[in-house]
């Protein structure tokens, strides 16, 4: 096994995979004791879903995330809106599930259609039941480092792994690829924070960034989540560097069933051989989204008590 500090390896050694499914089945299980003693009190948490549209991706992300939450006892409802489905009607929903005491954590299921405002919707869910993480106050908390608001579950996710993993972050060079709100930017603020398990030195990268590779070759932790699939080539990666890799990109290969298979953001194997930890994709990140999505619900609801 290789580490961010280690410099002499096997030419033929490949990074060690950080497995994000038995990482996160651990975290579903830490969870069991805190569903237990909510039932206790007569509480099952409750999360509600909601869908506009028929993105055939946002189904499959919903659907796993319903089976997640019966798969622990949690109760949950999927609420789907027609593509045309108005603002107004949106938001008219929410404010019925931000008044409804069964009702402890809300997901509105993003890419939405471009007639609804994503940030009037989001500003609309109630902070208390923002499991998501994108009310302007959890983002406010976020970035001032208080722990009272909820953190979004991607950038969460990858934090718990890197921790969980022995990744060294205190003082590491970390470099994200993209700037987005729901990874790159949450992602950025959580590892910039002084506390053991962040104090990196962070930066950014985006469509303007000028050499790119530059800025990767410098990561003692790569991020990509900029959504180009295998952007990152094993030429970008400093050895022994830690690679986690965001992305979910269709690419069509007639060689598949379907005429096209999913990628990463990173050119998996070539960057494996460099690489001292990596994710696979699937089974890094993606499971690791959903389990911080569980521990938000199951946090709300004891917050209701
Ligand atoms: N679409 C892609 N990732 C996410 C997420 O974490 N939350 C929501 N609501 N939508 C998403």
């Amino acid at each position: 096994m290789r580490s961010n500090t280690l410099t002499s390896e096997a030419p033929d050694s490949v990074g060690t995979l950080i497995d994000g499914r038995a990482i996160a089945a651990q975290i579903q299980r830490e969870l069991a004791g805190r569903l237990a003693a909510l039932k206790g009190r007569g509480v099952v948490p409750g999360l509600a879903f909601v869908r506009v549209g028929e993105d055939p991706a946002s189904k499959v992300y919903v659907g796993r995330k319903e089976k997640a939450c019966a798969e622990l006892g949690i109760s949950s409802a999927t609420h789907v809106l027609p593509d045309q489905t108005h603002e107004s009607d949106l938001l008219a929903l929410l404010q019925k599930l931000n008044a409804d005491a069964r009702v402890h954590g809300i997901l509105v299921q993003a890419p939405l259609p471009k007639q609804i405002r994503e940030s009037v919707v989001y500003s609309t869910v109630s902070p208390q039941k923002d499991v998501d993480g994108f009310h302007p106050v959890n983002v406010g908390k976020l970035m001032l480092g208080d722990p009272t608001g909820f953190q979004p579950c991607t950038p969460a996710g990858i934090r718990e792994l890197l921790v969980r993993s022995r990744v060294k972050t205190s003082g590491a060079e970390v470099v994200i690829l993209g700037r987005g709100n729901i990874v790159g930017k949450p992602m950025a603020a959580m590892l910039c924070q002084k506390d053991k398990n962040a104090n990196a030195t962070v930066t950014i990268c985006h469509s303007a960034t000028r050499d790119i590779a530059a800025h990767c070759r410098r990561a003692d932790i790569l991020i990509a989540a900029m959504g180009v699939a295998e952007f990152v080539k094993a030429g970008m990666v400093k050895p022994g560097a830690t690679v986690i890799d965001v992305g979910v990109n269709r690419v069509s290969d007639p060689k598949a069933k379907n005429g096209s298979r999913l990628v990463g953001d990173v050119d998996f194997a070539p960057v494996r051989k460099v690489a001292g930890q990596i994710t696979p994709n699937p089974g890094g990140v993606g499971p690791m989204t959903i389990a911080m999505l569980m521990q938000n619900t199951v946090r709300a609801a004891e917050m209701s008590l």
